[in-house]
């Protein structure tokens, strides 16, 4: 069996491959599609075999999936040069082309109900997957606790954080449980379609406490309107497009958009999952 995992550089996709080089047997192969094969080939041993992944070009695409029977469809970014729907479609065009047998799919939560300016893509994405007729797993991926390092940053150094997503609720989980969860699903025999990914849901309130207990700091936690939440993010130096897209989060956390959470994550992991106050000792480097 050949795996074949996109973005595979990237924090989610580099994990993935690494993962699926250590549990594969030796008939299967790991290959990684990367728009910058040196660089890949550096990150990744002699197991892994790279392969030109860029985005822009369908043949590049249908020629290196030649052969893949599983892929790893990590979702893009959004770019206003070449529009992440656009990146998914070629994607999508060349797994038909090469007859990819099986796609896993890294989605928003709850993609089919939301609407905001991050689901958008990922709705639309689902919807060309199932036209493919390619048989498919969405692993709707909730938060990365690693989003919220500036409010934890803020809470380590300063004893202090601000946010506007009221009493919104996030399923936060550590990025590489949703890698775990993915890379599972691909070697599944019959998984579900669809998937909901995610810790338990808890609000940035919480978040903030937690990181202030087990650092043992005070804390003065705010809830502000999202131009100050956005001016505090320009004069800790973020710039303007950063701070924008964190606005958007904390709209659309407030909006309840993260807050529907479910059991899969610790389904398909066996329940082996850490905590919510382990998975924020995780991100801070303490040990639990
Ligand atoms: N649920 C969440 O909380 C959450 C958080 C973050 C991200 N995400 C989603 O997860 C996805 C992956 O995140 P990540 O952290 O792995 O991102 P990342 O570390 O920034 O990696 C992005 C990857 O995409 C590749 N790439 C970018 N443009 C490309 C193109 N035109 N053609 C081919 N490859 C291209 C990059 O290649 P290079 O190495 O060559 O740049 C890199 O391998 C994101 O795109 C986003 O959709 C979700």
């Amino acid at each position: 069996m050949k795996f074949a995992v996109t973005g595979a550089t990237g924090r989610f996709g580099s994990q993935a491959v690494k993962m699926l080089q250590e549990q594969l047997t030796d008939h299967d192969q790991v290959i990684a599609l990367a728009r910058n094969v040196e660089k890949a080939e550096a990150m990744f041993g002699a197991g892994v075999e790279v392969r030109p992944g860029s985005y822009d070009s369908v043949d590049t695409l249908t020629k290196s999936m030649q052969g893949v029977d599983k892929l790893l469809f990590i979702s893009s970014q959004p770019n206003a040069d070449f529009p992440r729907l656009d990146q998914h479609k070629n994607i999508l065009s060349a797994a038909q082309n090469a007859e990819v047998q099986f796609i896993v799919y890294t989605s928003f939560p709850h993609a089919d109900k939301v609407d905001n300016p991050l689901s958008g893509d990922h709705k639309a994405t689902e919807a060309l997957i199932r036209e493919t007729g390619i048989a498919h797993t969405f692993a709707r991926n909730n938060w990365y606790l690693e989003n919220e390092m500036p409010l934890i940053n803020k809470v380590v150094n300063d004893g202090q954080a601000i946010y506007s997503a009221d009493s919104g609720k996030v399923g936060w989980a550590l990025e590489v449980e949703y890698v775990r969860a993915a890379v599972k699903l691909l070697q599944m025999d019959n998984p579900k379609e669809i998937y909901e990914f995610s810790g338990r849901a808890h609000t940035f309130e919480e978040l903030a406490e937690t990181v202030a207990r087990v650092t043992s700091n005070t804390l003065e936690i705010e809830q502000v309107s999202d131009a100050d939440y956005k001016q505090s993010l320009l004069n800790d130096g973020f710039g303007e497009s950063t701070a924008d897209l964190f606005v958007v989060f904390q709209q659309l956390i407030r909006n309840g958009d993260l807050a529907n959470v479910r059991n899969d994550l610790y389904e398909v992991l066996d329940d082996d999952v850490p905590n919510f106050e382990e998975g924020v000792k995780t991100v801070l480097g303490v040990e639990s």
